[in-house]
């Protein structure tokens, strides 16, 4: 799968974004090494701090579908005007399976930019922190 079409399914998930608060929807497509994709949209809650996020979403999918060392590229992308960083929770939780993983960051010209985890959340502290 190219970048282009993984950011592409990443921004089809902006429709289906939950975002009554904020008015911020976000897209995510997760792609596994056997090319499953897992997309995701942010989902808010009258309880603000309950909202997940879009790659949140994408992640708890695939983990649930039995999906945890196999995560290739993930695509998060939002209608703004500058390219859409992951949160710090979702940086943590993404380490905690990929910490090298690839990433597409995508704005609202849906122009991306490519990146990492490694790069975004240096020396995180995951599973072999725990040893
Ligand atoms: N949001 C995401 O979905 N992903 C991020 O990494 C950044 C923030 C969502 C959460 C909330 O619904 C909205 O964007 C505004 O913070």
């Amino acid at each position: 799968m190219t970048d282009r079409a993984l950011a592409d399914l990443a921004y089809d998930m902006l429709s289906r974004s939950y975002v009554p608060y904020s008015k911020f929807p976000v897209g995510a497509a997760l792609l596994c090494a056997d090319g499953t994709v897992f997309t995701g949209c942010n989902v808010e809650n009258a309880a603000y701090g309950s909202t997940i996020c879009a790659e949140r979403t994408a992640l708890v999918k695939a983990v649930s579908e039995g999906h945890r060392d196999d995560f290739v590229k993930l695509a998060i992308v939002g209608n703004c005007s500058d390219f859409c960083a992951p949160c710090g929770a979702c940086r943590q939780m993404l380490y905690e399976f990929a910490p090298n993983l690839e990433l597409l960051l995508g704005r609202e010209d849906r122009e991306f930019i490519k990146t990492s985890l490694s790069d975004l959340f240096p020396m995180g502290f995951g599973p072999k922190s725990l040893n």
